[in-house]
């Protein structure tokens, strides 16, 4: 395989950063093809694109499937932009090398290898024995890598991405002492979370925000405002939408609650001690115990989810006990915080429980990532720091 820097493309390969970042643009275009990675491909020919392909979600043809279809003849002599290594293995569908080889693709681009096992180097080397060329475009492998940070994780630490959200006002509060807190952000942030939900193989709660706000976590996708684009790539997984996960020690959900009779699978962990569903009442939910302590373990939870039920992404939307208790095991991969333009006093609910800190350099700190303005809110996006 050839390794090649944008700085060092032969001339007649000059358009080929436009390629490799549209394959990138149509697999960022999928909210989730969980468990399976998000993938874009597009197909060149004589330096003109003659089809494009993405994988909208499990079961689903891959994106270079989708390409080979579209393209069909002309295909033979091309050269396919994927943006990761293709597949070799039988999953629900056929390998995609064979795919690419038997449509006599002459060239594979490609931004870096897939990490699971069951391809990992495999693609790149049955491409290679049956002639066709691949090329590694090094300089585009930190996008690649983003854009299915949730996949990678759970393939390379067996557990999914942590994303937590949290909406808060400008002092910091979540609910007033009263506990009344509908609603703090305005409805373009409230739609983005369901953007985010919709992103997500699994949405996580405490047992705190069921039984005090009894929310459904459900996504709704008319809330959505949803780009032409990603309406096309996404149709199928929204008929798929996340699991809903709540941490509940001692099984305290009510059996009325919205969770369990809106639509769509729920979880709960609990614990050993807790009493059966049966006697809790509990029904339209499976029950898993985490660890072995008298409370709920979160990285028993993680592990579970990404080994058992396939998540690559997790999205945390709990209240100051379980948030608190997320960041202080240093599970969180990404804080997306909603702040609204609005004071709820001193006396209102905190963001987190997070006690004891003594000195400045104990203090958790953030990389700003990214801040959007939505309607009157503000979105910031923040990775954790090491420290
Ligand atoms: N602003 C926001 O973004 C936002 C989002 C969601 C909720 N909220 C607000 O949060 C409030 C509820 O807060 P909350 O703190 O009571 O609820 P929570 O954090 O959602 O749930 C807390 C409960 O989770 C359970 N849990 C299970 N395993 C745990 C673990 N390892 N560590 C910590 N907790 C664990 C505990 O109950 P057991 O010990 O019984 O298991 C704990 O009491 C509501 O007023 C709601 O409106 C705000």
């Amino acid at each position: 395989m050839e390794y090649v820097r944008n700085s060092d493309l032969k001339p007649s390969w000059c358009d080929w950063p436009v390629h490799m970042q549209r394959a990138l643009d149509l697999a960022e275009s999928v909210l989730t093809a969980c468990p399976n990675p998000r993938v874009g491909c597009v197909l060149v020919r004589d330096g003109q694109v003659i089809s494009e392909g993405w994988h909208s979600a499990a079961g689903a043809p891959h994106a270079e499937a989708m390409a080979l279809e579209a393209a069909g003849p002309a295909a033979r002599g091309g050269v396919a932009f994927v943006s990761l290594e293709p597949c070799a293995h039988h999953g629900k569908t056929g390998p995609c090398s064979e795919a690419l080889i038997a449509a006599g693709v002459a060239t594979v681009v490609i931004p870096m290898q897939d990490p699971h096992p069951a391809v990992s180097g495999k693609g790149i080397a049955q491409l290679e024995e049956a002639g066709v060329e691949v090329i590694m475009m090094v300089d585009f492998e930190n996008a690649a890598r983003v854009i299915n940070l949730g996949f990678l994780s759970r393939v390379e630490r067996g557990r999914p991405r942590v994303r937590m959200k949290l909406a808060m006002s400008l002092d910091g509060r979540t609910a007033l002492s009263n506990g009344d807190s509908k609603w703090i952000t305005d409805g373009a942030s409230r739609s983005d979370v369901q953007l985010l939900r919709a992103s997500s193989s699994a949405v996580l709660t405490g047992v705190g925000t069921v039984l005090a706000d009894d929310p459904s976590l459900t996504v709704r996708p008319d809330e959505m405002g949803l780009s032409a684009d990603q309406q096309r790539s996404n149709a199928l997984n929204l008929q798929n939408p996340p699991l809903r996960v709540v941490l509940d020690s001692a099984l305290r959900t009510p059996a009325q609650s919205k969770l369990l009779a809106a639509q769509g699978r729920v979880l709960i962990y609990t614990t050993a001690s807790a009493q059966s569903a049966e006697l809790a009442g509990l029904k339209n939910c499976d029950l898993k115990v985490a660890g072995s302590e008298a409370r709920v373990e979160l990285l028993p939870v993680l592990e579970s989810l990404a080994s058992e039920y396939h998540c690559n992404d997790i999205l945390v939307e709990a209240g100051p006990t379980l948030c608190g208790a997320f960041l202080r095991a240093r599970l969180v991969d990404e804080l997306i915080v909603y702040v609204a333009p609005k004071l709820m006093g001193s006396d209102g609910k905190a963001l987190l429980d997070l006690h004891g800190i003594q000195t400045m350099a104990d203090t958790p700190t953030f990389e700003v990532i990214e801040t959007q303005q939505l309607e009157g809110d503000v979105k910031l996006r923040l990775l954790p720091q090491l420290n």
